[in-house]
This record gives structure tokens, C-alpha cells and sequence, in this order.
């Protein structure tokens, strides 16, 4: 279980996450979805003890990220924005590079580096220097590099940015068996990847929260204005709505909204 606990983080004076909370129980896919600068990055990078907030707090399968940073970081899987590769190094040595840094025993490692090479695709540039890989093949050694060590938990920052439509069906396809026995919390400004994906869905705009729950849950929390222009729950049963309301109509539906709120509070 991943427990964010009313998370705010400032850079200067400029508010990049506004009392974050929410839940991911263990073994499930959650889905961080908002639009460019909404604050996903921050918060991975905080979740993962990068970066410390400036107050709020989470704990990630019992761990405290301020007071156990380090047993947090041994449990959890890291794929950032941009992977940190290092270019003139060989896949195979760089993986086998991070692995040792993880302090993995040589014959966990070997077993490790096999089933990295074969569960994200990489036998064919597994000799290769990493400079000389296309971009999909780096977003993919940046995810055999958050797995090598086998963690309980994954934070992928974008996981399918720069891949071709097989691929992020490959990546798709990898991230649902793992959730099989790893929680995992990824970001993404696609709707179709968290409906692809997601049991789960956290939106977040301008540093806030705006709804959170399953794709059935988000959809009744969602308010349209009727023909009066006045505001009402949208009350339609889960079936009836489905068909009337995909997700990207939710998610608008909610980012309007939110700016509203956020126009009429700097108005006032
Ligand atoms: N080190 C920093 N110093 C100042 N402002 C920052 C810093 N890092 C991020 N920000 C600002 O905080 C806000 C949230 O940024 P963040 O990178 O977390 O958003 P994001 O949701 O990941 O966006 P994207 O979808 O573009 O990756 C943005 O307005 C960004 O400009
Ligand atoms: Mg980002």
C-alpha cells in the first residue's frame, strides 16, 4: 500500500503541489494523469526521495519516505522523465552496472540481467553502446534499470514517452504482468494509457488534486451543467454512462471545472 499524505511542495514562491492525498493498495496499477506542469514529476521524484516536500508526508509499503528514505529506495523501482544513461557504456555493462550498485549478489545478477534483457525486449542491442540505441530501446533500458533489482514497488515517469505504437503495446503488455506481483504508480498526459492500464486513476491540475478513484468512480463524481446552467450531479447509472462518457469527456469535464474554481478563488 502507497499512502500520500497531504504532500504541498514549493520551488520559491511558486506552489508546485497543493495537499496531495491519496491511496494505492498493493498490486494495483495507479494511474497519474494530468496535463504539462500539473506536478507529476514533482511528486514521483518526492515519492521516491529525490526531492523532499515541503510538508506532507507519504509511506510506501510501511515506509516513512522522510524517515526511511533509504529502505524506500531498496524497494523501489525508478523510471524517471529522462533515464539517466550512461551513453558510451554497453546495455548488458550498464545494467549489470546499476545491479551491482544495488549491491545484488553475482548469481542473482546474472539471473536478473537475463530476465531484464528478455521481459523489455533488449536482445538485440544487449552488446550494443547505448548512444548507438533508438529512443524506444533507452525508454526501455531505463525500465530494465528500475527492474534489475527486482523491486516490490515500480514509479514509471511516463513509461511509454517516445515509443512506436507496437512498443507501448509491448510496455503495455509488460506493466500488467507486473502489477501481477508489484504495485506500481505511473504518470502520463495520455487518456488512452490510463484507460489502457489504470485500476486506479489520480487526476491532478495546477498542483492539485481533483478526483481520484476507479474509471466508474470518476465518472459519477463528475458535475455537468443541465439546460439552466446549473450545476448537478450527473446521476446516470454506470452502463448508461459509459456509453454517454468516455474518459477524455471526464477529464475535461474535470479540468474545466477545476479552472473555474481556480478563476473564481484568485478573483475573489
Ligand atoms: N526545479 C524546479 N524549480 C522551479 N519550478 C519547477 C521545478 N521543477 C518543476 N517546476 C515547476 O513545477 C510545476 C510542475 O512541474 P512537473 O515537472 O512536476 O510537472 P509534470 O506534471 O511532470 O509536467 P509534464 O507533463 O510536462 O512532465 C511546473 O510549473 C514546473 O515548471
Ligand atoms: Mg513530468
Amino acid at each position: 500500500m502507497i499512502q500520500v499524505n497531504n504532500i504541498s511542495m514549493r520551488y520559491g514562491s511558486f506552489e508546485a503541489l497543493k495537499e496531495v492525498s491519496f491511496e494505492a493498495k498493493t498490486k494495483e496499477i495507479l494511474g497519474l494523469l494530468g496535463p504539462n506542469g500539473a506536478g507529476k514529476t514533482t511528486l514521483m521524484r518526492i515519492l521516491t526521495t529525490y526531492l523532499y516536500p515541503t510538508s506532507g508526508t507519504a509511506t510506501i509499503h510501511q515506509r516513512n519516505i522522510l524517515k526511511e528514505p533509504e529502505e524506500v529506495r531498496k524497494i523501489i523501482g525508478y523510471l524517471p522523465e529522462t533515464a539517466p544513461l550512461y551513453q558510451d557504456m554497453r546495455v548488458d555493462d550498464y545494467l549489470s552496472f546499476v545491479g551491482k550498485s544495488r549491491q545484488i549478489d553475482r548469481a542473482k545478477l546474472r539471473e536478473r540481467l537475463e530476465w531484464v534483457k528478455e521481459a523489455c525486449g533488449l536482445g538485440l542491442v544487449w552488446k550494443h553502446e547505448i548512444h548507438e540505441t533508438s529512443k524506444g530501446y533507452r525508454q526501455r533500458i531505463g525500465l530494465a534499470q528500475a527492474l534489475i533489482h527486482d523491486p516490490q514497488v515500480l514509479i514509471l515517469d511516463e513509461p511509454t514517452s517516445g515509443l512506436d505504437p507496437l512498443q507501448i503495446i509491448g510496455i503495455r503488455e509488460l506493466i500488467r504482468q507486473l502489477a501481477k506481483e508489484k504495485t506500481i504508480i505511473f504518470s502520463t498526459h495520455i487518456l488512452p494509457e490510463v484507460e489502457a492500464l489504470a485500476d486506479r486513476i489520480v487526476i491532478i491540475n495546477a498542483g492539485e488534486m481533483i478526483a481520484a478513484g476507479t474509471h466508474a468512480e470518476l465518472m459519477s463524481s463528475v458535475r455537468v451543467e443541465n439546460n439552466a446552467a446549473k450545476e448537478q450531479k450527473w446521476k446516470k447509472s454506470f452502463s448508461q454512462m459509459s456509453n454517454a462518457m468516455g474518459l477524455e469527456e471526464i477529464f475535461i469535464s474535470l479540468l474545466q471545472q477545476h479552472e473555474k474554481e481556480r478563476f473564481k478563488r484568485s478573483s475573489v
